[in-house]
């Protein structure tokens, strides 16, 4: 079967209860969108898998959750309030907004996007215009007041967090020292991140508020490029692991000129997100980013900024968030390695490496999503055979109950068997537990496997071990 695209996913999303469009009673907002009953587990089974990956199965990595809003001189010293910006150009023609760097990129090849518009080799993708004013400097943090002041009082302004990553910085040393480190460690974090994106799009791909997993790993200088590798492999090495076909991944080494300001090298897992683009290129994005920001940040945040009178702003604060190495008695910045992802594009690339379609014995087309056992919204159904009978209503109750410690698991009689294995396939769960006649008689029960349909008998004493090992996952990743 061809891979799905996007509008396949989006479908079964929120006909299934993944993904919802977000405020649709008010006419929706924008590229907004909520995560149903399915979509918040599968997306905290994707953080849960992160973090087990990153911070319980290592010895040198802590996790943290630092603040949206922080100090506007976070920004202001991490670069954000001076670069953190997309090109905007307007067509005149029909006011549609665009991004400069997008349009250079897909219509003019290497010609300078200011050139290009003067001489009108660009054109709008709405209207087909060229017609387009001259590119200019949109920052992308969306700005918000602190405390009851004027909408106009500069004093109070600040920034939802565009990238979770400063939150670690400005707490490198408390966690340096509270945990008593030494190079080379990690901080890790999971949170929401706000970016005012000037085309966002193609469902959760590119959306205004997004969360993120990200690690800054800080190393002595010199080290930095073979750990980086490291992070690279370990990255595609764990997306595989959440069932993702290597085929739809791949690596992207980013050129000099796109790199952030940060950054000394940067590669991208990208997924196959696009699979129905023509143009074999564009099929791909990217679903994280691994950098080496050197020792960007840090100095930057150890520049120890002045008010207006020239005092420092915290004098009782260290600032200076450079490492002394007991054992060589040098102090140095070390240098981060920065494996970030993005988790709604994770969901979104499990979804649709997940999607199959198979034909059961009446020739009728079947949706199956093909999860991760780790990553599936729910473990196990247990269905009762006849919804009239009390007795196996009562056994297949009693059975959930007794799962549902232990691992998710649902019990559903809102339809016939066939119609309830359908509903459990395109949802993902990797078991169907189904309570029968003789289940009264033998105290066992039929489990059924969502991706060869295959069923066998299993006695209910059994069950929870039964289900465990073929789940293959430890009790972290059951729930
Ligand atoms: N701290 C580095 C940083 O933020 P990034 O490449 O801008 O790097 C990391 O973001 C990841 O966050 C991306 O690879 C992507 O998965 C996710 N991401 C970024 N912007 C996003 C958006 N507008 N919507 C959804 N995910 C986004």
């Amino acid at each position: 079967m061809s891979a799905p695209n996007i509008e396949t996913i989006v479908n079964l999303a929120k006909r299934r209860g993944f993904v919802f469009p977000s405020s649709e009673i008010y006419g929706g907002l924008g590229s907004a969108w909520d995560y149903g009953p399915l979509g918040v587990e599968l997306s905290n089974n994707v953080k849960r898998s992160w973090w087990r990956a990153m911070v319980y199965e290592r010895d040198d990595i802590e996790g943290i959750d630092s603040s949206i809003i922080l100090n506007r001189m976070v920004w202001k010293y991490s670069g954000h309030e001076d670069t953190f910006s997309d090109p905007l150009v307007d067509c005149r023609e029909c006011k549609t907004r665009l991004r400069a760097d997008k349009l250079e990129y897909e219509q003019s090849g290497a010609i300078k996007v200011e050139d290009a518009i003067k001489q009108k080799l660009l054109r709008c993708p709405n209207c087909g215009s060229t017609d387009l004013t001259e590119p200019r400097p949109f920052n992308l943090m969306f700005r918000t007041h602190v405390g009851a002041t004027a909408e106009d009082d500069e004093s109070a302004l600040v920034y939802l967090r565009p990238e979770t990553a400063q939150g670690i910085f400005i707490n490198f040393l408390n966690v340096l020292t509270t945990s008593r480190r030494k190079l080379p460690f990690g901080i890790a974090q999971i949170g929401k991140s706000f970016r005012n994106e000037v085309t966002p799009g193609n469902f959760i791909f590119r959306t205004r508020e997004f969360e993120q997993m990200e690690m800054e790993y800080f190393v002595r200088p010199g080290e930095d490029e073979p750990i980086h590798q490291e992070w690279i492999e370990n990255c595609h090495n764990w997306f595989l692991s959440l069932g993702i076909s290597p085929d739809n991944l791949r690596l992207y080494e980013q050129p000099k000129e796109e790199l952030a300001h940060y950054a000394k090298r940067t590669v991208d897992i990208q997924y196959r997100f696009f699979p129905e683009r023509e143009d074999a290129e564009k099929q791909w994005d990217e679903l994280m980013g691994i950098a080496n920001r050197t020792d960007f940040d840090l100095k930057a945040h150890s520049k120890k900024p002045e008010n207006e009178e020239g005092k420092r702003l915290n004098p009782d604060s260290t600032d200076d968030l450079s490492y002394f190495d007991e054992a060589t008695k040098e102090r140095f910045y070390p240098y981060v390695i920065e494996p970030a992802a993005g988790v709604n594009r994770t969901v979104l690339a499990v979804l649709m490496d997940a999607y199959s379609e198979k034909s059961n014995d009446k020739g009728e087309k079947r949706v199956i999503l093909k999860l991760h056992p780790e990553l599936a919204p729910i473990k196990a159904a247990i269905l009762p055979l006849a919804k009239n009978k009390p007795e196996i209503v009562g056994m297949a109750k009693a059975i959930k109950r007794s799962l549902q410690p232990v691992l998710r698991a649902v019990y559903d009689d809102t339809g016939g068997i066939g119609k309830l294995y359908a509903r459990q396939d395109e949802i993902g769960t990797p078991f169907c537990v189904t309570v029968d006649h003789q289940s009264l008689e033998d105290e066992a029960v039929t489990v059924r496997d969502r991706d060869t349909w295959e069923q066998e008998r299993v006695k209910v004493s059994d069950l929870q071990e039964h289900l465990r090992k073929r789940l293959q996952v430890s009790g972290v990743g059951c729930q």
